[in-house]
C-alpha cells in the first residue's frame, strides 16, 4: 500500500466523524488502501460506499475485486467520470474523492467540478507529484485543510464551500 499510517488514520477518522457517505479512491493498485476503506462499509452505521478505480485490473487483489465496489476504466475518460459522478451524487454527503493515479494535478482538475458543497478532494504526494502551483486553482471554489497530519502525510486536502 501506498499510505503511511498517517494518512490511513487520518482518513478513518475522518470516515468516523462525518459519517463520510462516499470514498472515492482513483488509482487502487493492488488495493491496500481499498481493503481498508471498503471494509469501513460492514462496520458504519449509517449509509456509507467505497469506490475504487482502477485502469489496470491485472494489479488488483482477488479479494478486493471480490468484496469492494470497483470501476475498471481510465479515470480519465467521460464515462468514467460520469459513473463516478453517478456514484457520489445518488448517495449521501459528504463524499471524498482521494487523486491518487499517477497524474494528481490532472485528477484535480477533473473531478474537482464533480464536489457538491461540503464534500472533500484530496490528492497524494503533495510537495512531489502534486505542487502548490497545481492546486492554486482550487481556492476559488474550495477552502484548503491545513492540518498538520495531513501535510506530515504528503496529502493535500480541499473542502468545497
Ligand atoms: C500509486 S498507485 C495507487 C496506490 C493506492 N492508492 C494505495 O494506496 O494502495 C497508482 C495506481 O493508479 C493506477 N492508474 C494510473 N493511471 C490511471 C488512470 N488514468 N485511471 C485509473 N487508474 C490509473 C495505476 O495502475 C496504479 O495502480
Amino acid at each position: 500500500m501506498a499510505q503511511s499510517y498517517l494518512a490511513l488514520g487520518y482518513f478513518l477518522d475522518l470516515i468516523g466523524r462525518l459519517k463520510v457517505a462516499t470514498f472515492v479512491e482513483l488509482g487502487i493498485h493492488v488495493g491496500g488502501m481499498a481493503a481498508i476503506m471498503s471494509n469501513c462499509e460492514r462496520f458504519a452505521d449509517w449509509d456509507y460506499s467505497y469506490l475504487g478505480v482502477e485502469i489496470n485490473p491485472g494489479l488488483i487483489h482477488l479479494k478486493v475485486k471480490k468484496h469492494a465496489h470497483l470501476i475498471i476504466g481510465d479515470c480519465f475518460d467521460k464515462e468514467v467520470v460520469n459513473a463516478i459522478k453517478g456514484f457520489v451524487h445518488t448517495r449521501g454527503s459528504p463524499a471524498v474523492i482521494y487523486c491518487d493515479n499517477g497524474e494528481k494535478r490532472k485528477e484535480v482538475i477533473i473531478y474537482e467540478p464533480i464536489l457538491r458543497s461540503g464534500d472533500f478532494i484530496y490528492a497524494h504526494d503533495y510537495g512531489t507529484e502534486i505542487l502548490d502551483e497545481d492546486i492554486a486553482f482550487l481556492y476559488e471554489t474550495c477552502d484548503r485543510l491545513d492540518l498538520t497530519d495531513l501535510i506530515e502525510a504528503k496529502v493535500v486536502g480541499f473542502r468545497k464551500r
